[in-house]
């Protein structure tokens, strides 16, 4: 095998499952062990990190780390002090409103935030679940309905945590409102809450000493490999408008890779599986990123470090939006 593609290294690693004998691997796609092993070595710095470990009767099977992505882009020059360090968290697709919304997983990420000394955190949109009238199951899926109630609750309800100031964008889900009735989030979040600034319906730029980051909130379903559609809006942006790092929300995926110089990150949601996703046969990844960057007095990132934090099921609270009593407000002053 020689040259590999981002698209080849999505579609092996898709292929790649957890307890998969790599003997099944290498005969499907007639390589040889090397061959596999050059693979694995390109997985690896497109952040996807796989193991080959023995199984219990001892056949070599694959095991996948998707836990940290780690890009050295210089690692050299972390320690000595001429570059500007930034360490922020991003979410996505909260759904306030929806049964399935997680607002206490949202409160575990900025009590860690907290913790961990961060005072940004950016917001990729769908930050509430809108309001369909043309569809008719919509009803029964929301425990807030309409422009107040989902407005309100974000109000009331988005952890106020001391120091930390959320940046955000309006999603398809937050435009729902504009259309039915020209409401819109962006004027009366930061009315009511000094602590939210907007930065874009769909899109936003915002720009962290001297890193300029582009959250972005398309529109439509998700292509088959992950990095597909961002590649694509990469490749659209004229070089000076590009930015170092390119946040995605809307796919409730979770993904992060390089592409022409541009660190981009799928962001996962924060809200559990909705039944639209359910009968799609569509997946939902529950979590956040921490992203640890350093970069230099031009912007240029020369070290970044995305964390995924993922959740796991039994993390998931069955429709707990229904009892709107379950989960306190999180306030730390
Ligand atoms: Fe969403
Ligand atoms: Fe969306």
């Amino acid at each position: 095998m020689s040259e590999i593609s981002a698209e080849q290294i999505n579609k092996l690693y898709g292929y790649m499952k957890n307890n998969m004998s790599i003997n099944k691997f290498m005969k499907k796609f007639e390589i040889s062990r090397r061959e596999l092993d050059g693979i694995l070595l390109a997985c690896s710095v497109y952040g996807k990190d796989i193991e080959i470990v023995p199984n219990q009767e001892g056949k070599l099977v694959f095991k996948k780390k998707t836990k940290q992505v780690l890009y050295h882009l210089n690692k050299q020059n972390i320690h000595d002090g001429k570059l500007i360090n930034n360490k922020i968290c991003v979410v996505s697709d909260t759904h306030f409103g929806s049964i399935h919304n997680q607002l206490h997983l949202l409160n575990r990420i900025y009590k860690e935030c907290y913790h961990r000394g961060i005072n940004i955190v950016l917001h990729v949109g769908d930050m509430v679940d809108g309001n369909y009238p043309n569809r008719p199951e919509n009803p029964r899926q929301q425990f807030l309905h309409g422009f107040d109630e989902q407005a309100g609750y974000v109000v009331d309800m988005y952890p106020r945590v001391n120091g930390i100031t959320t940046y955000y964008i309006l999603g398809s889900h937050d435009e729902t409102h504009y259309k039915n009735g020209q409401a819109t989030l962006s004027e009366w979040i930061p009315r009511c809450r000094k602590d939210m600034k907007y930065l874009g319906q769909d899109t936003g730029e915002i720009n962290i000493n001297g890193v300029k980051i582009v959250l972005d909130h398309p529109g439509g379903g998700c292509a088959q490999s992950l990095s597909y559609k961002p590649q694509k809006r990469i490749e659209v942006l004229e070089s000076q408008h590009k930015p170092k790092i390119l946040l995605i929300g809307h796919y409730h995926k979770s993904y992060a890779f390089t592409y022409r110089n541009v660190q981009c990150v799928l962001v996962p949601s924060l809200c559990d599986k909705t039944q639209f996703q359910q009968k799609q046969g569509l997946s939902n990844a529950l979590g956040a990123y921490f992203l640890d960057i350093y970069s230099d007095y031009r912007g240029n990132i020369q070290y970044f470090e995305p964390e995924e934090i993922l959740f796991k099921k039994e993390d998931i609270w069955d429709e707990v939006g229904k009892d709107k009593n379950k989960v306190n407000k999180l306030v730390i002053k």
